[in-house]
């Protein structure tokens, strides 16, 4: 069987450094290795309108933010198939058929689906004005996101950590679908998780577990150089290391994780030939004597080297947004086609594509036959 491979964002900002390390980097070496049949990446303009349903103008704002970034990270649309997921109708059929195979205990328990109604003060049937109620597309949007990744059959889902309990609700009901009509249409797929830790979860700058747009604490792949560095200038460390000869602490300390994250071989000789490599930093800061202003001038360099050739890209890009909205175009085009297929053997196997069932007219027609 071949290797699929699908993946997609929520449109409600422009991505972020965490985005960058966690999947976008790793999708552009996927994508260039070539080690697979088929790649997607879409935009889950669906699922943001789950919580968002109220301000679509700032869904169809962001749309075209996140295509430039994955574009300006190199995603090739020649390579990759990028598609719109309210483009590809076949998606809320089979979303349909799967709820009925997914119990409301079930995502009650689907553990990021509960830490993100605490964070948005979604309660289940709240009367409180300060309380806004659940939406129940917000509540069964893991039913969704298992129909975007069926539509493909993708074997490989490369996210985030936080993911991981909807590729566990989806492989669920991959196996629920095929065991209950008997079929082996669906295919359950891996999660691809970052080798890297620092990578699975980027601290915000300010030090908070997650960076996150609402908690103002990100670096965006679109800031300029000025808007980057201040941010990193004014980055939580370690509070406890006040004169540079204190010793510090690294572990905690977002400088270090996102060193972590984004040092490369190399670094070193180009822009800290004190040093070797990261550790030898870390056991100098840990030691005393190595102030955070020296590792922040470095996590800047670090980051611009990076970040250069993406912001070049995103530049071009943007002299020509007619053509983006083409290559989603397109790619939407495509993406349906491959879901009106899965969408007919699904169907197929609930025998319920009455028109085409010869069988079954032919059976009813005896049975009526007087
Ligand atoms: N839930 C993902 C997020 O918030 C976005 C998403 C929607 C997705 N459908 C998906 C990711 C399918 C991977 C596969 O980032």
């Amino acid at each position: 069987m071949g290797r699929i491979i699908l993946t997609g964002d929520r449109p409600t900002g422009k991505l972020h450094l965490g985005h960058y390390v966690g999947s976008l980097r790793n999708r552009v070496l996927l994508q260039n290795e070539g080690n697979y049949d088929r790649m997607f990446v879409f935009i889950a303009d669906v699922q943001a309108l789950t919580d968002n349903a109220d301000n679509p103008e700032k869904v169809r704002q962001n749309i075209i933010e996140v295509a430039l970034d994955y574009l300006s990270c190199g995603l090739d649309p020649e390579k990759v198939t990028l598609f719109i997921q309210s483009q590809i109708p076949e998606l809320h059929e089979m979303t349909q058929f799967f709820s009925n195979l997914v119990t409301v205990q079930r995502l009650q328990r689907n553990p990021t689906v509960k830490a993100e109604m605490a964070l948005r003060g979604f309660e289940g049937g709240a009367t409180d004005d300060n309380k806004r109620g659940l939406p129940v597309g917000f509540f069964t949007y893991p039913i969704s996101q298992a129909a975007d990744i069926c539509f493909c059959k993708a074997t490989t889902v490369p996210v985030g950590e936080d993911q991981e309990p909807m590729i566990e609700q989806c492989r669920e009901i991959v196996r629920s679908f095929n065991g209950t009509y008997k079929c082996d249409v669906l295919v359950e797929p891996e999660i691809l998780l970052p080798t890297n830790l620092a990578c699975r979860r980027l601290p915000g700058t300010d030090g908070k577990a997650k960076m996150s747009k609402s908690l103002g604490n990100c670096i965006y792949l679109s800031d300029d150089r000025k808007t980057m560095e201040q941010k990193v200038k004014g980055m939580f460390t370690d509070p406890g290391h006040l004169r540079v000869e204190d010793p510090g602490k690294v572990e905690g300390n977002p400088v270090f994780t996102y060193l972590d994250a984004f040092v490369e071989e190399g670094d070193f000789a180009k822009y800290w030939s004190e040093y070797q490599n990261l550790q030898e930093v870390k056991d100098h800061y840990t030691r005393g004597g190595l102030g955070d202003m020296k590792c922040k001038k470095f996590l800047i360099n670090v980051l611009n080297d990076r970040l250069d050739p993406i912001r070049e890209r995103r530049h071009a890009l943007e002299q020509d947004i007619p053509a983006v909205y083409e290559i989603l175009r397109k790619g939407s085009d495509a993406a349906r086609q491959v879901a009106a297929q899965t969408l007919h053997e699904m169907k197929d196997a609930m025998k319920i594509n009455y028109f085409d069932d010869a069988a079954l007219i032919a059976q009813q027609a005896e049975k009526y036959r007087q």
